[in-house]
């Protein structure tokens, strides 16, 4: 995770962000620092990068990289607002002793490479480039199934779906083409549907750990559907981040140091 010690919304490249509207930084690093606070609470180690001045979009962890079985697959970003951003998470992947493969086509991390225990769910459509998609198929050999997002407000597959643990999701169906739809389905006959208006509030940027669901308290529906399916929801306030269009999984890159292949892997 990265403090959002120098956030604000100084340009727009998703439709949620509005730089004419004010953002309140301070705010935004108490919000922040709750969610890293209970995620430790919740058992998990959380390294902390250190922010750099003039990338506003750096809290954004999650877009950095993709990890699975301690290699990295380095973000290459669609937009050069947030360039900035890549030497600045790979010092931090060299100084603690990762591999990490330079991005040939733009990805956006886990903001579109979604692993799964079986495979990576990819997106498509606004940020990653779909050659992406072979590209981290071929790294971490896994399969990777392709989703195609058309909604532009859910511009990152982590916007329109979240991983619940190894084999369960949840996602709102219309964020995605028709074809991917029918994909979701037959993959997911049991998983959790939102509606537009919990997406909208970005219950679907959850941070799961197979248990705990962490979301925003906005997203009613959501929290008693996952409720009923044996999760345990908690409510994160995001609301400062929310205003670039992120929430609480956009700030946290998971580490996957465990090898897929040898069986239970940490979603
Ligand atoms: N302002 C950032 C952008 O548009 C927000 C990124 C949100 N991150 C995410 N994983 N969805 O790039």
């Amino acid at each position: 995770m990265c403090p959002p010690s120098h956030f604000e919304v100084s340009y727009s490249i998703n439709p949620w962000m509005e730089p004419e509207k004010p953002t309140d930084t301070p705010l935004a690093i108490v919000q922040w620092d709750r969610l890293r606070a209970l995620l430790v609470e919740l058992g998990h180690r959380v390294d902390v990068v250190p922010p750099r001045p003039g990338l506003p979009d750096m809290v954004f962890a999650a877009n950095a990289a993709t990890v699975i079985g301690g290699q990295v697959l380095a973000a290459r970003y669609r937009y050069p607002q947030r360039f900035g951003e890549t030497p600045a998470y790979q010092a931090w992947f060299a100084e603690h002793g990762y591999p990490v493969r330079q991005a040939r086509f733009v990805n956006e991390g886990e903001g579109d490479l979604l692993p799964t225990g079986a495979r990576i769910l990819a997106g498509t459509g606004f940020r990653t480039d779909h050659r992406a998609h072979a590209e981290a198929a071929d790294h971490f050999g896994l399969p990777v199934v392709t989703l195609h997002l058309v909604d532009p407000y859910f511009y990152h597959l982590d916007t329109a779906l979240a991983v619940l643990d190894h084999e369960e999701i949840m996602y709102y169906p219309g964020a995605f083409s028709p074809d991917s739809q029918t994909l979701l389905r037959e993959l997911y006959p049991d998983a959790i549907r939102a509606d537009r208006a919990d997406a909208a509030v970005f219950g679907l940027n959850a941070v799961s750990d197979g248990k705990h669901v962490l979301l925003p308290q906005a997203a009613v529906h959501l929290t008693e559907s996952l409720r009923e399916a044996g999760f345990e929801p908690i409510t994160v306030d995001l609301s400062e981040l929310l205003k670039a269009g992120g929430a609480a999984k956009c700030c946290a890159l998971e580490l996957r140091d465990h090898d897929p292949h040898a069986g239970k892997a940490p979603n």
